[in-house]
């Protein structure tokens, strides 16, 4: 059989830098593991701007569109501020999300038990913390119409539709029942039924969809607003949370931020399946370019490299060998290797982005 194929796109800032260290562990697996992979790589963001005059080449796109998964760094960063909207970083990123049609993002809020003093929460509500949220991507109020500024009478009125069909709700749905029946099958579906009809109908879809098809799955409905209470109050009571793009977006970043640094955080966004093979998908960390710390050699590569553990888990069908990556990183950070963004005021001497790779690969082995 072909090795499964994977498209790395380092991207901008500390991109390149924090894909250099998922190398390595994708050349470990070749080597230790006897797991290889078709890898290729390519420009996108500024870095493909700089080569070809537009953030994302329409081959790089094409190739996207054939390979099992796309392992993305960052796109941005300061030195393109002034580009035309048109060809800004950011709208390769929304080219390829837009194209995959990736309608399913997969946030994990994970806490590592050596990190648990990092948590603004007390360390007893977040240690041993591993929830998901399924946030819908590609539609919701972020895409509905109408939207503008128009003129109503004598001032101005700001207009966002939030807007689902059945069939977006639907899909979002069984990505997150599929999702859960890898973990505890246990989903709680966040939305506002109480004053939004759009909630109304993502409740009767979701529930209707789990009980045609999913019946072995524990589903329960929140309110998103006591949802976010929830998450700070108590985040353990969730395993898989499934919610609209709007509530998403928020609640993914609360609920990550319970674990600690930008610089540990990874997603994917998954699309529909490809003929009998896995979705279509990309994965990234969570952060930027950071252009404050790139060219330092200081940048946490953990989001990145769990990003790529969540490929061999969700893409490759290797959970196993996902495990063991993060096996290694809990390990490292037990053994007290630390990037700067994981340090306090008072904290010691920070290792490097090369260091923190050395020390996963070592775990590794
Ligand atoms: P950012 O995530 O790049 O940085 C925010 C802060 O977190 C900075 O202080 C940075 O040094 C720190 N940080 C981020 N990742 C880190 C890591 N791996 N290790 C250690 N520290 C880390 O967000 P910011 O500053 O708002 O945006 C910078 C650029 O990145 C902009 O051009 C923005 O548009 C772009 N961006 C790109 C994203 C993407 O490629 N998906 C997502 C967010 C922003
Ligand atoms: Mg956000």
């Amino acid at each position: 059989m072909a090795n499964p194929s994977l498209l790395i796109l380092a991207g901008d800032g500390i991109g390149p830098e924090v894909m250099d260290q998922v190398k390595r562990v994708i050349a470990w697996f070749g080597d230790k593991r006897d797991l290889s992979f078709d890898v290729s790589e390519d420009l996108v963001g500024g870095a493909a701007y700089d080569a070809h005059g537009t953030p994302l080449h329409d081959d790089t796109m094409a190739r996207a569109l054939e390979v099992d998964a796309v392992l993305l760094g960052a796109v941005g960063g300061p030195k393109y501020d002034d580009l035309d909207f048109s060809v800004k970083p950011e709208r390769g990123l929304l080219r390829l999300r837009k194209e995959m049609d990736l309608f399913s993002n997969l946030r994990p809020a994970q806490c590592f038990d050596a990190l648990a003093d990092f948590s603004s929460l007390k360390k007893d509500i977040v240690a041993g913390l591993d929830i998901m949220i399924v946030r819908e991507l590609t539609s919701g109020v972020y895409f509905g119409e109408p939207r503008g500024i128009f003129e109503e009478g004598n001032e101005r009125v700001g207009i966002n539709t939030q807007r689902y069909t059945e069939g977006e709700i639907d899909r979002v749905a069984r990505s997150a029942f599929e999702l859960a029946r890898r973990r505890s099958s246990k989903v709680c579906s966040m939305e506002k039924a109480n004053v939004m009809e759009s909630g109304i109908l993502w409740r009767e879809v979701v529930q209707k969809v789990r009980d045609a098809d999913y019946p072995d799955i524990e589903l329960s409905h929140m309110y998103a607003d006591n949802g976010a209470m929830q998450l700070v109050r108590a985040p353990k009571q969730f395993d898989v949370i499934l919610t609209d793009n709007l509530f998403g977006d928020i609640l993914s970043d609360c609920a990550a931020m319970l674990t600690g640094s930008l610089g540990m955080l990874p997603s994917a966004s998954l699309g529909a399946p490809t003929g009998d093979g896995p979705p279509r998908a990309l994965y990234e960390p969570v952060h930027g370019s950071a252009p404050d710390i790139a060219g330092q050699g200081k940048a946490n590569p953990i989001a990145c490299i769990l990003s790529f553990a969540m490929a061999l888990r969700y893409s490759f069908d290797q959970g196993e060998e996902a495990t063991r990556v993060e096996t290694a990183i809990e390990k490292v950070l037990a053994d007290g290797a630390r990037t700067a963004d994981l340090m306090g005021e008072d904290g010691g001497t920070p290792v490097t982005t090369t260091q923190m790779g050395d020390a996963i690969l070592a775990a590794l082995d």
